[in-house]
Parts: C-alpha cells; sequence; structure tokens
C-alpha cells in the first residue's frame, strides 16, 4: 500500500515535471519572484482588450476568473481553438508565467493573438491579480 501510494507520487511528479518545459535562458524562476496583485491589476490592462476578470463574462477571450488551476478550455460558452482545448494544460501559476512570454510559442495554433508580456515581474503580478479572482 505504501509502495503504491509513493509509485503514485513519482509518477504524478514526473507528469507535473513534462507539464513545463524548461523556461527560455535568461528567465528568473517564478519562483524567485513576488507578485504584487495591485501592481498586477494595471499590467493587466492589456489583457482586458480581451479578457474579463469576472466570472461569466467572455469577450475574445475566454473569462480568466478562476483561471489559476483550471484545466485549459473549459470556459462553457467560449469556442477554443483545437490547439488550446486539446493542449492538455492546466493553468498552474509557473505554466502561466511561461505561456505569457509568448502564447503561440508554448501553444503552437492558439487563437489568442497577443504576442506576449517579456517583462518577467510584470507576469507574476498579472499572475498574483488572477489568483484573487476579481468580483469587481
Ligand atoms: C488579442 C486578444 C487577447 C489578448 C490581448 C490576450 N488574450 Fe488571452 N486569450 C485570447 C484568446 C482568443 C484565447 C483563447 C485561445 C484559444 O482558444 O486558442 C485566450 C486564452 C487565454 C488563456 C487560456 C484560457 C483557457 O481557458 O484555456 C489564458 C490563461 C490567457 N488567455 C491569458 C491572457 C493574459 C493574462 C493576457 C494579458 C497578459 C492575455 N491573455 C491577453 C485572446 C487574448
Amino acid at each position: 500500500m505504501i509502495r503504491f501510494a509513493l509509485a503514485t507520487v513519482a509518477v504524478l511528479t514526473a507528469t507535473a515535471a513534462l507539464a513545463v518545459p524548461p523556461l527560455p535562458p535568461g528567465t528568473p524562476a517564478f519562483a524567485s519572484l513576488k507578485g504584487d496583485p495591485v501592481a498586477g491589476k494595471t499590467d493587466f490592462t492589456v489583457c482586458k482588450t480581451c479578457h474579463s476578470a469576472l466570472a461569466g463574462q467572455n469577450r475574445i477571450g475566454p473569462s480568466l476568473h478562476g483561471v489559476v488551476g483550471r484545466k485549459a478550455g473549459t470556459i462553457p460558452g467560449f469556442t477554443y481553438s483545437a490547439a488550446n482545448k486539446n493542449s492538455g494544460i492546466t493553468w498552474t501559476e509557473p505554466v502561466i508565467y511561461q505561456y505569457l512570454i509568448s502564447p503561440q510559442a508554448y501553444v503552437p495554433g492558439t487563437k489568442m493573438t497577443y504576442p506576449g508580456q517579456k517583462d518577467a515581474q510584470k507576469r507574476a503580478n498579472i499572475i498574483a491579480y488572477l489568483k484573487t479572482n476579481p468580483t469587481s
């Protein structure tokens, strides 16, 4: 029983490691940054062309309310690209952090045309803001 549990942990760990490929050289590790949710609200402005952080509001992009920890392609009523929907991605914080560098590089074929946020601190701030699951 204990051996089974350990084997399961090993498999889960291996899967999680596979889900996040190595960061581009020179990119600070997500864990080394502290996201500021207040600054993140401002840094999120560029995303608001296409996204709302409020629940149930799909625009050009799906609502990002509750996106941290969510499986890709699962917002009801939003028509995703096959690339996103079949990506198997779970939007953990390190995954969003890397995705936002270049969405098209991370999910080839995505219909998110945004070219990417190259500023690591701003990506961390946006994630901290999204984690607050804004209600206004
Ligand atoms: C030009 C419009 C546009 C901008 C700007 C944009 N996005 Fe997107 N985003 C989209 C579209 C469209 C999708 C759906 C992608 C697909 O189905 O391939 C998407 C998908 C996503 C997803 C996956 C959601 C899911 O449910 O699978 C995340 C996370 C995301 N965007 C975050 C952001 C963040 C954070 C920003 C700002 C830094 C941003 N996006 C800027 C259009 C945009």
